[in-house]
């Protein structure tokens, strides 16, 4: 059964009716531009084919009744009324509906059942596709008009203020405004963004580690911080702004980890501009040695891969078939991305794993993924 059956059925059980709105939000893979977005720099990430669902029908108040079939739990809140509870998973809907009504959206309540196949704490954005799906419950009970831009930001804003996570903006664009067979290629400063599609013959991977190390968010609060500290240095709003030829002739000045996070931010700001004109000639040899170099950078200059992501990342680029390979997604564990030969990646999904296995003892989960759409009101509302 898929999860779109499942919140139905569910929602046709709990209430006695189908439900007459069904919302899905896509989780993502970044193909390269990491550790970019709190930059004000580019990056360029893919939905993939794993979303968060929610069946719904509106109600005439201001309640929101919601169950979650993957927490077995059911939860409550009042919209004129909305109070943090640090109750898990539903703060990301309160969070979204606190972010839309401080922005003046007029909200309306609802009851929902919601369920997700986007793997927690893997990296690929659950948290943005549940604030997606959610912005897109309100938006189709409430009727106004779906901006992606917009709602990204408020999706970010609910993560930033709500749950307390420091996060960028690429994850909430992505899930908001992907393209299916398509990347976004998104300038994180004026978010604008534009598609870019897959080469032809290319299959994506994602490589799940199946590692997750604690301290994340200090790591990555940090990284953030030590970028800062470099944009102040050269004088700068962020690093977007500093010139490969600037920072040859200035970084000496830097203590030497600054000086590697400056140089991971600036070189992966050109590698990603260069991956998407690569991407747009149907290049995928050119896409995949940037993805390789991406690696690098993030592992020696960035610092936030951990061993078993380039154990994994080295077996994907040596498996045949594989254009190139790198950590994605905020690192420390969590998923690798490799871009392959479609005609070879049921094999390279199995020589790889076996690989990864074998030098660190960990069973990997890979997984095919194709580009879909982002945030969407799926038409057709049956119960099945
Ligand atoms: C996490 C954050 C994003 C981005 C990536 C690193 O996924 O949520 O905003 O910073 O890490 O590229």
């Amino acid at each position: 059964m898929s999860v779109q059956q499942a919140v139905s059925q569910a929602f046709t059980a709990c209430y006695h009716e189908p439900p007459s709105v069904v919302v899905r939000a896509p989780g993502r893979v970044n193909l390269i531009g990491e550790h970019t977005d709190y930059n004000d720099g580019f990056v360029l990430p893919m939905a993939i084919d794993r979303a968060v669902w929610i069946a719904l029908r509106p109600r005439a108040d201001q309640q929101v009744h919601v169950h979650s079939l993957d927490f077995a739990a059911s939860e409550s809140f009042d919209l004129a009324n909305l109070r943090h509870t640090n109750a898990g998973w539903v703060e990301y809907l309160k969070g979204v509906a606190w972010a839309l009504h401080d922005a003046g959206y007029a909200l309306r309540g609802w009851d929902g059942v919601v369920s997700g196949d986007v793997l927690r704490g893997a990296g690929l954005s659950s948290s943005a596709a549940m604030e997606l799906a959610t912005a897109r419950a309100f938006q189709a009970v409430a009727g106004f008009a779906w901006d992606a831009t917009a709602m990204a930001r408020i999706g970010q804003r609910a993560e930033n203020h709500w749950v307390g996570v420091n996060c960028g903006i690429m994850d909430q664009m992505i899930s908001a405004a992907g393209q299916a067979g398509h990347a976004l290629q998104i300038d994180c400063r004026s978010l604008e963004w534009q598609p870019v599609p897959l080469p032809a013959g290319v299959a994506v991977l994602i490589l799940d580690t199946t590692t997750r190390r604690g301290l994340v968010e200090s790591a990555y609060n940090e990284r953030r911080a030590q970028c800062e500290a470099a944009a102040r240095y050269f004088g700068v709003r962020a690093l977007r702004d500093v010139t490969p030829g600037q920072f040859a002739a200035q970084a000496n000045g830097l203590d030497d980890v600054t000086r590697r996070r400056a140089r991971h931010v600036i070189t992966e700001n050109a590698r990603t501009l260069a991956a998407a004109d690569a991407m747009r000639r149907g290049d995928a040899v050119a896409l995949g040695r940037l993805m390789d170099a991406s690696h690098v950078s993030l592992r020696d200059d960035f610092e936030v891969t951990n061993d078993a992501l380039n154990v994994m990342v080295t077996c994907a680029q040596q498996a045949p078939g594989c254009y190139g390979a790198r950590m994605t997604g905020a690192g420390f564990g969590g998923c690798a991305v490799a871009l392959v030969d479609t005609g070879c990646a049921a094999p390279l999904a199995e020589t790889v794993a076996g690989c990864y296995q074998a030098r660190t003892g960990i069973a990997p989960a890979i997984y095919v993924c194709s580009a879909a759409d982002g945030a969407t009101r799926v038409a057709g509302f049956s119960a099945m």
